[in-house]
Order: structure tokens, then C-alpha cells, then sequence
């Protein structure tokens, strides 16, 4: 939104470093995984004033913005990713055996949608489960050879997408119809079943161009053809929205009920062709409430 300046941060000097020694006593990852699931991973920073002024900042910013960037943190393999994610929420998403942090990086070999070097669509995570995740932390760990030209982020704010669409073309009105009103279907390429609702309920939304694609062939049939309505949701996220880059550390946290995240395409540098190469790696993790603001 023009204007509009990012919703961004610098981790507070003295605070950091209280994150960077909680961190430190964690020798793996899978230990700093195990803490956050079996307790409260940032229990040692309560009673701090600048870790409680840092929730505040985050906790306001996602709810009046939908994200906000959180720069000057050590890219630590998560440590300090999983720290943080706890100013956006409690409970933390997981996969396969007690897992939350994800990694993904670029491959110029592949097509699964976390990995490809093509632009992204706006979407939100988990978007076809029963319970979407409501928050998504990104951590970058290692920057986009090709960047400020490649690997463009973005968050587009509901409210804002919905405003835009509600007060545009026809194209953008059948969108905003489609959102708040139909009943749509959604669909994952990995799993079976169709999701079906109104991606717009309650002020949340859930979202992915690639599931209601996948849904609209496994049908046969859609209510509407859905490219002009994903061309035209895209086209209002990118209006509403800002460009942003972030370096190795740099921490997004977003809603993902009220917020749509994207990425563009990403560039790779090869030093031996074909296997190996420099490109974009990212950490993600999801949280699954909005918790308590210590
Ligand atoms: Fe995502």
C-alpha cells in the first residue's frame, strides 16, 4: 500500500544477546525442538522488559498489519527462529516425529512449490487442514544469490485485499463474491479429498491458486472458472502490498488467517554444474494459536 511504510523491526541490541545465550544452551536444533515442545522455549526471557516490549511490538503489528519483519537475529540453524516464534504464538505446528523446523531450499531441479526457483502465488499454509496453522515464522538463512533482483517478498493484509477487491473492476468484484461468499473447493496434489467453505469466513481466510486448481480437476468442475478470480486476488495483493528482501537472520512473522504471503522467483548460481549450487535457503516453522502476549 503506497504510502505505507514495512512493518519492520531491529532486534534490540541487549535483547539479542539474551536470545543468542538461551540459544547457546541448546547444542542442536532437535534440543531447542524438544524444549519448545515440552515447555516454554522463551520461559528464561520472562521478566524481561525489552522481551516483553519485543511481544508487544510483534503481537500489534501482526494484528494491525498482518506480519512484521524482525531483523538482526543470527541465522542458527533455528535456534533463535523457534525463540521468537513464541512472540507470535504458544503452541508450535509439527511434523513427523516432534519436528517444527522446516528447511527449504531453491533448487533449479525442482517443481514442489516450497523448493522451485518459479515465483509464488499469495497463499496461506495449510490451507486444505482441518485447522490451518494460524501464524508462519521464516527465518533466512542463507540470501538469494540473485538478490534485491530475485526472491522479492511480500505479505498482503486481508482487510486491505478485500477493500481493494470490493471497490474494483467486475473482475475484482466476482473476486471479492468468490472470497466472501461461495462455496469454493480446495485440494492438496499429496493428499485425497476435496476441502470445501468459503475461503472468507469469521475475517480469516484460507488460500492457495494450486489448490483450487488441483480441486477444480479432481472435480471435473468448479463454480467458476477460478483464474480470473486468482488473477484478480493476485493483482490486489500485489497493489496492497510492499516489497521486501530479507538477509541471512531476518525473521518474517505473519498471520495465516488474516494475512497472504508471497514470494517471487529465485535465482540460482551454479559452481558445478548441475549439482551444485548457491541458492535461497529458508527456515519455516508454524505456530498454532495466537497465545498469551507476555
Ligand atoms: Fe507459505
Amino acid at each position: 500500500m503506497t504510502g505505507r511504510s514495512l512493518p519492520e523491526t531491529t532486534i534490540d541490541p541487549l535483547l539479542r544477546s539474551e536470545i543468542d545465550k538461551l540459544a547457546s544452551t541448546f547444542a542442536s536444533v532437535d534440543d531447542a525442538e524438544t524444549a519448545a515442545l515440552d515447555g516454554d522455549i522463551a520461559a528464561p526471557l520472562h521478566g524481561d522488559e525489552r522481551w516483553t516490549a519485543f511481544c508487544d511490538l510483534v503481537s500489534s503489528t501482526v494484528q494491525s498489519r498482518g506480519y512484521i519483519v524482525v531483523r538482526g537475529l543470527p541465522a542458527d540453524e533455528g535456534r533463535s527462529l523457534l525463540i521468537v516464534s513464541r512472540a507470535l504464538g504458544t503452541t508450535f505446528g509439527t511434523y513427523g516425529a516432534g519436528r517444527i523446523v522446516k528447511r527449504f531450499r531453491m533448487s533449479p531441479w525442482a517443481d514442489g512449490l516450497s523448493h522451485t526457483l518459479k515465483a509464488g502465488d499469495f497463499h496461506t499454509d495449510g490451507n486444505v487442514s482441518r485447522i490451518p496453522p494460524v501464524g508462519t515464522a521464516m527465518q533466512c538463512e542463507i540470501e538469494d544469490p540473485g538478490a534485491p533482483e530475485y526472491a522479492e517478498q511480500r505479505v498482503a493484509y486481508l482487510p486491505e485485499i478485500l477493500e481493494r477487491l470490493a471497490s474494483g473492476s467486475p473482475d475484482e468484484v466476482a473476486a471479492f463474491e468468490f472470497l466472501t461468499k461461495s462455496e469454493a473447493a480446495m485440494a492438496s496434489e499429496t493428499a485425497p479429498g476435496v476441502w470445501r467453505g468459503r475461503l472468507v469466513q469469521d475475517g480469516k481466510i484460507r488460500y492457495h491458486p494450486q489448490s483450487l486448481r488441483v480441486a477444480a480437476k479432481r472435480l471435473e468442475q468448479q463454480a467458476q472458472d477460478v483464474e480470473p478470480v486468482i488473477a484478480a486476488i493476485h493483482r490486489a495483493s500485489m497493489d496492497v502490498s510492499l516489497p521486501f528482501h530479507t538477509s541471512p537472520g531476518d525473521t518474517v512473522l505473519v498471520s495465516n488467517t488474516f494475512a497472504l504471503h508471497y514470494r517471487g522467483e529465485c535465482s540460482v548460481r551454479f559452481t558445478k554444474f548441475p549439482t551444485e549450487f548457491e541458492s535461497r535457503s529458508l527456515l519455516v516453522l508454524h505456530m498454532n494459536d495466537q497465545g498469551a502476549n507476555e
